[in-house]
């Protein structure tokens, strides 16, 4: 387990995380996302220990994460894998090689049986096969990224920690990947931290996830409770809800839904029992991971609130006026 109290970090007079509390349970896939500048990768540094912070603790499964004790350092970082937006692979290694080199760096055979049946059971967890002998140019963004989640892997790390590891990629290699990191976090047990600017990367593996704006963390909790119904303006911001055009008469009314209290019948119930007409002004469906949300927005006449208000309410579903 992670566990961030009160974590501070600047860079000259730059405050750049202003008291990080977080805990990140074993085995989960926890998100951390925000905008760009928000203190994201800086936060994942102090983690792994590639940057100092100047006060709180960060401690892992107990231990404390200092970068002052350099073998302590050393060997968090074996346990922690990590994959960038960059992939970082060396041109003149192929995949196999590359897969390896951690060991290298470790001072360990990469020759024996063991190695080998160690690094060619990641590259096919990876799907790359077919691809042990090829050199990073002849590889595309996703098969690269692949490559580098296998050298993460390599060292059976506890954590993998990705740093905007699908930024670089189209939604259809993005898919992908993230399945792929689903299995190594269902099949391995591995637990993973992603962080990331993108909202769909969130939606579709994190069980978990921090809202980080300006270094502060200003939300946390299921993807589903932060984004569905935001409260802040900043999540509404950064999801850009304010810039669907509404009527400027009336009242807008946003309904929320969920597997369970499908919206649909309620609101052509609702025309016929308060015999009376509203437009619908948008309508969206999300899935987070497995389980899918909507909300609507309905125009209504301001002298139709009151009764509009009730009978939602008798039917017991969420809704709010929009100003
Ligand atoms: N090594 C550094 N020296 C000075 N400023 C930095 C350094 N690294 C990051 N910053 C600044 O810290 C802020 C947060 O950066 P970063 O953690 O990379 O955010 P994110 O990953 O969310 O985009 C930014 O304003 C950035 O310019
Ligand atoms: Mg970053």
């Amino acid at each position: 387990m992670i566990i961030l109290n009160d974590v501070r970090k600047s860079f000259q007079n730059l405050e750049v995380l202003k008291g990080i509390s977080l805990t990140i349970e074993d085995h989960k896939i926890y998100g951390i996302i925000g905008q760009s500048g928000a203190g994201k990768s800086t936060l994942l540094r102090c983690i792994n220990g590639l940057e100092p912070y100047d006060s709180g603790e960060i401690t892992v499964d107990g231990t404390l994460v200092s970068v002052r004790d350099k073998d302590a350092l050393r060997h968090l970082q074996k346990r922690m894998g990590m994959i960038f937006q960059s992939f970082n692979l060396l041109e003149r290694l192929d995949v196999y090689d590359n897969v390896a080199l951690p060991m290298k760096f470790w001072g360990m055979r990469t020759n024996t049986n063991e190695a080998r049946e160690k690094i060619l059971g990641l590259v096919r967890l990876v799907g790359l096969e077919d691809k042990l002998h090829a050199k990073p140019r002849e590889l595309s963004g996703g098969q690269k990224q692949r490559v580098a989640i296998a050298r993460a892997l390599v060292l059976d790390p506890q954590f993998l920690l990705c740093d905007e590891a699908t930024s670089a990629l189209d939604p259809e290699i993005t898919k992908g990947i993230l399945a792929l990191l689903q299995k190594i976090n269902q099949e391995l047990g591995i637990t993973i931290i992603v962080v990331t600017h993108q909202m769909e990367v969130v939606k579709q593996i994190c069980e978990r996830v921090a809202f980080l704006n300006q270094g502060c963390v200003l939300a946390e909790g299921r993807p589903e409770e932060l984004f569905v119904r935001p409260e802040k303006q900043e999540i509404k911001d950064f999801l850009r809800e304010g810039s669907e055009k509404l009527p400027e008469t009336g009242v807008n009314i946003q309904l929320f839904f969920n597997d369970e209290n499908n919206v649909d019948p309620v609101v052509t119930q609702m025309a016929r029992a308060l015999d009376t007409d509203f437009s619908i002004c948008w309508a969206k469906l999300e899935d987070f991971r497995t389980n899918v949300y909507g909300s609507l927005v309905i125009n209504i006449k301001e002298s139709d609130l009151e009764r509009v208000s009730a009978f939602l309410n008798e039917k017991k579903v969420t809704w709010e006026a929009l100003r």
